[in-house]
């Protein structure tokens, strides 16, 4: 598939990246070998996001409310991560796609925590083909609780003033490395957030997709990018002609 056209693409896309437990079961696999296969797909699409010249993209691999399921699962989800970082990491560096993650991410223990900071480390480039952020133990509605008591406290160490506060420093005290979406997509067919970037998706155009993330390829996600495009933005404004 040919490079699109870089007139309007979005820069920044997010992923809610549902259906892996539903696309197991209804292929008659344990629910660890669809998140298995989600993160081949979460492989193709960072490298069409490459391709296609996107600035970042941000998935959410585990959310706060995820610690619910079963510990089975939870274990699974991390190990998966801990293969994929060692997997992908000589890819990424080839690429040139440096690797964050954000959220709660010292709920996860010694040896995840470590694993984050070697991929990190080995990742960074001062100036990346793309980055790719990944949410670990994140939520939006607690990220908004943590940016509120870092700015408080600031306040009460006079480190700034009540009038100082603006949408720069909102940004800053988050754990969110991006500061807007312009396109969010969820598979799996259903029609919610899921306190996935409450904040920073205001304007973001959102797509909802009926497949399962492990059926997502790389042609879908290019449709997605094609759609977008043809999308007039106003971001409130009208437009005189
Ligand atoms: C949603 O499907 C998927 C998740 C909660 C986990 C996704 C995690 C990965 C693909 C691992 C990614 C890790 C890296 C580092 C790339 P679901 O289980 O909620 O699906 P269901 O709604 O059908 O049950």
């Amino acid at each position: 598939m040919a490079n699109l056209n870089k007139e309007n693409i979005p820069k920044h896309v997010a992923i809610i990246m549902d259906g892996n437990g539903r696309w197991a079961i209804e292929n008659s696999f344990k629910i660890s070998e669809g998140h298995k296969k989600g993160v081949l797909t979460v492989k193709d699409i960072v490298e069409e996001s490459v391709k296609q010249q996107l600035s970042s993209l941000t998935i959410y691999a585990f959310s706060s409310e995820n610690w619910k399921r079963p510990r089975s699962e939870i274990n699974a989800i991390k190990k998966l991560v801990i293969d994929a970082i060692d997997e992908q990491v000589p890819d990424l560096i080839e690429q040139k796609v440096r690797l964050k993650f954000f959220g709660h991410t010292n709920d996860f223990g010694n040896r995840i925590i470590k694993k984050i900071d070697f991929a990190e480390e080995k990742t960074f480039v001062k100036k990346s083909k793309l980055d790719l952020n990944v949410a670990l133990g994140y939520g939006g509605k607690q990220d908004i609780v943590d940016i509120t008591k870092k700015i408080s406290s600031n306040i009460l160490n006079h480190k700034i003033k009540l009038q100082d506060i603006n949408e720069k420093i909102i940004h800053e005290s988050s754990s969110v490395p991006v500061k807007e979406i312009d396109l969010l997509i969820r598979t799996g067919g259903d029609k919610r957030i899921s306190n996935f970037l409450l904040y920073q998706i205001a304007y973001a155009e959102i797509m909802f997709i009926e497949k399962y993330w492990p059926d997502f390829n790389r042609n879908d996600f290019i449709k997605c990018l094609r759609d977008f495009k043809k999308i007039k933005r106003r971001f409130g404004k009208r437009k005189v002609n």
